[in-house]
């Protein structure tokens, strides 16, 4: 008999190529949420009347991106249009005036046009108050009487001093760049000579030869001479420095130490009255006990208290941050540090990472990662404080601006919404636990309720993890589940590692998006995530294959017993970054065999090569020494050495710009994965650095994860899958005929909040995403700092690509 048989495998892929596309399950596809108006943060007048509220839209027919910038009515919910151009950035309210406003119009010679309008007359031509003669960003203007205001912002500054402009910069001969420091690159950038660094200048009322108009003084660079830099590359902005009557803070590292091995960043106060006057020496601020890096700065509405917050240690990025108070700046340059305890621990078991002030300087709000949400405290403004802060946001806020009236204005997002405008009454919501004083004003998505998502769809678990922890973890089933049928596992691993995976929103692992093609999608927060205490955070050094390995073994047990609407047989495993280290490292032992299918985003394959990554401090803490003092701390967890029990089908996604986990670690298990067999894909975008943030090509990404996990390339999957395939077809699914649901909108409370790998931060911009010192390796902390602070200030140029 000579009969042609046919492989199982091409059997499969022919019943794949019918079945296909399963991807496109629910309607809340990759394309829907990618289509999304990406609305930032709310910032309103001191009289709460009016919002600025600005977003953009990218449109995969005309392949372009339109863009917005609005006032919002606060009371009737009206909407006026002030720009549609990217061009136009920075709005900010002036103060003590209900409608006037400044911002920046960016030219296309690379310099700024710094212009005064008025809300009230919006089609009126505005007054231009003067012209920066480079790009910047950061505006904050406060009144300093008489009519006039001082004003900051930051940009960059060539080595002599003058704000560089990249549009006038000449085309060397050569391209070689040579080094004898480091950092040499950056998260995605290679450090060149030109250094960030803040300007001040005066905004007044009349021009020279009008009592009408306004104008912009001469920008002096606030830092020239001083050696120091501000903000702090890579993810450093407007959470570096503020501005009150008293002059200038600002946060820059030490220059005397090694750039890259530690993170020790100061707090420096600059005396300024008139802001005219050339710059002083910056002097540091003290704080006794405190030398790690500083961040979020705030001055109160007095103009000469400070808050900010601090860690402890000079190498180690996700240590807790202490909360420090200055009681007057002009009086004494010492910190009060909240909370110390003979131990030098901290008795509060948060770490803040945003800081408001009421109007009469008696109180702060906290942006506080708590619980796998960023949520919001209040404390009294005094170090002596034994009460703990007060919960007032239960959910995720990105950002808060506190209103003459005293209330604030959050923005939030949660897996569901990316845009949500509450007002919260600091004192109602404190006294009840954040069960009342909170009200909605918008949800930009309306909770998902137009793509039939809703509330329901999550809930999260506690479970016994390693050494008898209790370990966190998310679990969201798709918006067509039914009790009575199973559904496959999608097992995602967050970044970071210290990070976590929290209720927001993400334009680049957005929780639902994967559940609508059918999965239950149980995302956890293992040993080393943050929001839970410290300890947790801290017990991953030297432990990055043990404790979090252990709890996710633990975790999928868990599933197995207690999820029986999980169908483990159809299980597949995701991560980036430390989640892709993760993923690795599950693929050589033993929970690996229980996975269809692995995919691994910008992973870390073999951490005998985490020298070729940038922040050395961040490997120096993590793995507890050095590569030459204590190698074995190396060699002890690394996915490389455990490569030849790899049998798991895997996609692999690795881009060029990724300087933090160099394009080697993505091509290195690839090939492994060739070589050996084992069915593999690998995706490379040349353009892209450790995020995905074009649209088109996160298009493409989501498309190639969706179509590998789905089973529709992936010939092990699909073999095993075509019942599934089949099952979702005749639930319709597979034909994406799945209707709108009723829309099921949570009213009255809502939101969520920020923080991501490292810090945290979504989408809004490619230079929003690619912000911050936390978002490094994924972690939410990260993610939602961009988003806090660059949200509103980008509707320019920098949204061009997106999450
Ligand atoms: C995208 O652009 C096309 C063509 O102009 C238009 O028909 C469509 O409505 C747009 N989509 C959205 C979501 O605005
Ligand atoms: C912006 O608005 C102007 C009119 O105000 C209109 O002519 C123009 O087409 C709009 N641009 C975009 C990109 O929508
Ligand atoms: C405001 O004007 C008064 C009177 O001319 C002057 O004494 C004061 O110094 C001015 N204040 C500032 C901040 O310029
Ligand atoms: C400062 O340096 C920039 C860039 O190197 C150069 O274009 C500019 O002419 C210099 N300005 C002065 C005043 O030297
Ligand atoms: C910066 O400082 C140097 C002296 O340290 C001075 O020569 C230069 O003019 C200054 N540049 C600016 C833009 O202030
Ligand atoms: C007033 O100054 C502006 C520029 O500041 C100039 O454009 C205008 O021509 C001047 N008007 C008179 C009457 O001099
Ligand atoms: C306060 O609310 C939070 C969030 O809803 C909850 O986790 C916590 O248990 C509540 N605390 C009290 C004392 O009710
Ligand atoms: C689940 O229950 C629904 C009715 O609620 C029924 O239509 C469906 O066939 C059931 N599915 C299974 C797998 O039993
Ligand atoms: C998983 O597979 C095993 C062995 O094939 C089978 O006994 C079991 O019923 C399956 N479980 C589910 C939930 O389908
Ligand atoms: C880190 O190294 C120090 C010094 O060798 C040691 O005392 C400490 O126990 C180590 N910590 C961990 C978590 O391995
Ligand atoms: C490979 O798998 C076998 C069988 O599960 C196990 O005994 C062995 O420890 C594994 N090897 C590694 C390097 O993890």
């Amino acid at each position: 008999m000579v009969a042609i048989m046919k492989s199982p495998l091409s059997i499969a892929l022919s019943v794949a190529s019918i079945l296909s596309p399963v991807w496109s399950a629910g309607t809340f596809t990759p394309e829907a949420m990618l289509s999304i108006d990406r609305r930032g943060s709310a910032l309103p007048n001191d009289a709460g009347t009016l919002a600025f509220s600005a977003g953009n839209q990218y449109n995969f027919t005309t392949h372009k991106r339109k863009y917005y910038l609005n006032v919002l009515d606060l009371a009737t919910g009206s909407k006026t249009l002030i720009s549609n151009s990217s061009a136009d950035s920075n709005p900010v309210w002036l103060p003590g005036s209900e409608t006037k406003f400044v911002w920046f119009h960016s030219e296309d010679d690379g310099s700024t046009t710094v212009n005064v309008g008025d809300a009230s007359t919006p089609d009126a031509e505005p007054f231009t108050a003067g012209s920066i003669p480079g790009a910047v960003d950061g505006l904050k203007v406060v009144s300093i009487g008489n009519g006039t205001y001082a004003v900051a912002f930051f940009g960059t500054a060539a080595p002599n001093g003058t704000l560089y402009n990249s549009e006038l910069a000449e085309t060397p001969y050569t391209t070689g760049r040579m080094y004898t420091q480091i950092f040499v690159r950056h998260w995605d950038t290679y450090v060149t000579p030109q250094k960030n660094s803040i300007w001040y200048s005066t905004l007044s009322v009349g021009t020279s030869n009008s009592t009408s108009g306004y104008t912009l003084s001469e920008p002096i660079n606030a830092l020239n001479g001083t050696g120091l830099e501000s903000p702090v590359p890579p993810f450093g902005s407007t959470d570096n420095y503020d501005l009150s009557s008293s002059g200038i803070v600002f946060v820059a590292k030490d220059p005397k130490l090694n750039q890259a091995t530690t993170t020790k960043s100061d707090l420096y106060y600059l005396p300024l009255k008139t802001f005219k006057e050339a710059a002083p020496s910056p002097q540091a601020i003290f704080t006794p006990g405190l030398e790690g890096a500083s961040v979020a700065p705030a001055f109160a509405p007095n103009g000469h208290s400070l808050a900010f917050v601090r860690m402890k240690g000079i190498n180690y990025e996700s240590d807790k941050n202490r909360l420090l108070l200055v009681s007057d700046i002009t009086k004494g340059l010492e910190a009060s540090e909240f909370y110390a305890d003979a131990a030098g621990v901290g008795a509060w078991d948060r770490s803040p990472s945003a800081i408001y002030w009421s109007p009469d300087s008696a109180t702060l709000y906290l942006a506080v990662e708590d619980r796998a949400r960023v949520r919001m405290f209040s404390v009294a403004a005094d170090p002596a404080t034994t009460s703990f802060p007060c919960l007032i946001y239960a959910d995720s806020a990105t950002e808060g601006h506190v209103v003459s009236s005293g209330k604030i204005l959050v923005t939030g997002s949660s897996f569901l919404d990316n845009s949500i405008y509450s007002w919260v009454d600091p004192v109602a919501a404190a006294a009840s636990n954040a069960t009342s004083g909170v009200s909605l004003i918008s949800a930009n998505l309306g909770y998902g309720a137009k793509w039939g998502l809703s509330k329901s769809q999550i809930s999260e678990v506690y479970y016994e993890g390693d050494g008898g922890h209790m370990v966190q973890a998310w679990v969201i089933k798709p918006s067509f589940f039914k009790e009575n049928e199973t559904y496959p596992l999608a097992f995602y691993v967050h970044g970071g590692p210290q990070g976590s995976t929290a209720d927001t929103w993400s334009n680049r692992w957005n929780m639902m998006v994967f559940a609508e093609q059918g999965y239950v999608v149980v995302a956890f927060n293992p040993t080393g995530s943050t929001g839970f205490g410290q300890a947790l955070t801290d017990r991953i050094q030297n432990n990055w294959g043990g404790s979090p390995y252990i709890d996710l073994v633990k975790g999928y047990e868990f599933i197995e017993a207690n999820l029986p609407y999980v169908d483990t047989n159809r299980s597949v495993e995701l991560g980036a970054s430390y989640g892709g280290y993760m993923g690795f490292w599950i693929a050589g032992h033993d929970l690996g065999k229980k996975f269809k299918a692995q995919f691994v985003h910008d992973g870390s394959f073999n951490t005998l090569s985490q020298y070729a990554s940038e922040e050395l401090w961040f490997m120096q803490h993590d793995f507890n020494g050095t590569l030459w003092d204590d190698y074995d701390n190396y060699a002890r967890w690394n996915p490389a050495a455990h490569t030849k029990n790899w049998t798991t089908p895997m996609l692999i996604v690795h881009n060029d710009l990724d300087y933090r986990l160099p394009i080697a670690e993505g091509l290195a298990a690839f090939n492994v994965l060739q070589a050996k067999g084992v069915p593999s894909k690998f995706l490379n975008f040349p353009d892209e650095n450790h995020w995905v943030l074009k649209p088109e090509n996160s298009l493409i990404w989501h498309k190639t994860v969706l179509d590998w996990l789905n089973g529709n390339d992936n010939p092990a999957v699909i073999h095993e899958d075509a019942e599934r395939v089949e099952r979702s077809r005749a639930r319709g699914f597979g034909d994406g005929c799945h209707g709108v649901r009723t829309p099921r909108v949570r009213i009255g409370a809502v939101g969520e909040e920020p923080a991501e790998d490292g810090r945290v931060a979504e989408d809004l911009t490619m230079l929003a995403e690619s912000s911050a010192s936390g978002s490094r390796r994924g972690n939410p902390r990260a993610e939602s700092w961009v988003r806090r602070y660059l949200w509103p200030f980008l509707i320019a140029a920098a949204m061009a690509p997106q999450p």
